[in-house]
């Protein structure tokens, strides 16, 4: 994958592109990483890339022109425009579904922006405009790293282990289980006993089981997105009740009763399988 960031600010990028994974994956060749300085396509000798906004009013706007140019030469080098992205306040909150998508892309380019915004005639360029939350940072150029890293860490190759990208909080839509590593016990802190059992079907329902309290926990509306079995809801419903609404929970009580057997079941069956 290659990945332009057009930026005011280049110097920016050196820190985070040049350590751990991202410069790994720039140094195996999975990733071009290249940042052009939109001061170098300023028309005149202050090299001005803003103005202030017609109509009145405070800060200074970004001026089309040297952006158009910049995307025409960046294209140009290419000949094929890059999909474009938009850093922008204003634009959809990105997500892990948004980077996987961004992920299979050959060519990205971001725009940063800067001062109190963007010349409208900007958006013309972008395909994607993304915010990474409803805070205002002082440029685009800290919500490109973020999402550039997002990205680069699920092309093929840049992780350690083939599925690491697949374990992660978000990938299918719930928040990450919790880990542990040695010492199994620490400060009187014990490590859940299925952990060291060494039975991987109960350490998977565990794991989906302690994804799911953690997601309906911590961010119950990312639950809306999920495709939930009965016993999933079950599960849910009878640790907090109410979840998915008095009647949803009194259906899920009932099924609660049955999928806890055939949980059960289900394990008993598979331990006598794999002896
Ligand atoms: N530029 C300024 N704030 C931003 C945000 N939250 N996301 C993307 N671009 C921005």
């Amino acid at each position: 994958m290659k990945v332009t960031i057009l930026t005011l600010f280049p110097e920016m990028f050196t820190g985070p592109f040049s350590c751990s994974i991202i410069k790994r994956a720039v140094d195996k060749g999975l990733v071009e990483l290249e940042t052009v300085n939109l001061r170098d396509f300023a028309k005149d000798r202050h090299r001005t890339v803003d103005d202030t906004p017609y109509g009145g009013g405070p800060g200074m706007v970004l001026k089309p022109e040297p952006v158009f140019d910049a995307v025409a030469a960046i294209t140009g080098k290419k000949g094929q425009k890059s999909y474009t992205v938009l850093t922008t306040p204003q634009g959809e909150v990105f997500r892990q579904q948004i980077a996987a998508e961004l992920a299979c892309k050959e060519e990205l380019l971001f725009i940063c922006g800067h001062y109190e915004g963007y010349d409208e005639r900007i958006r013309t360029l972008a395909d994607r405009e993304l915010s990474i939350g409803d805070y205002v940072l002082t440029g685009g150029e800290l919500p490109a790293m973020v999402m550039i890293d997002a990205v680069v860490r699920l092309l093929p190759g840049v992780l350690g282990a083939p599925d690491a990208a697949s374990n992660d909080s978000f990938s299918a839509g719930l928040l990450d289980y919790p880990q542990y590593t040695k010492p199994a016990v620490y400060k009187g802190m014990a490590v859940p006993d299925v952990l060291l059992s060494g039975h991987h079907q109960q350490i998977a329902a565990w794991r989906r089981r302690e994804a799911l309290l953690r997601t309906a926990e911590r961010r119950p509306e990312l639950l809306a997105q999920v495709a939930l079995s009965r016993e999933d809801r079950a599960f849910l419903a009878g640790k907090i009740p109410g979840l998915f609404g008095p009647e949803d929970a009194q259906e899920s009580r009932k099924s609660s009763e049955g999928s806890a057997e055939s949980e059960k079941g289900r394990i008993f069956e598979s331990k006598e399988g794999s002896e």
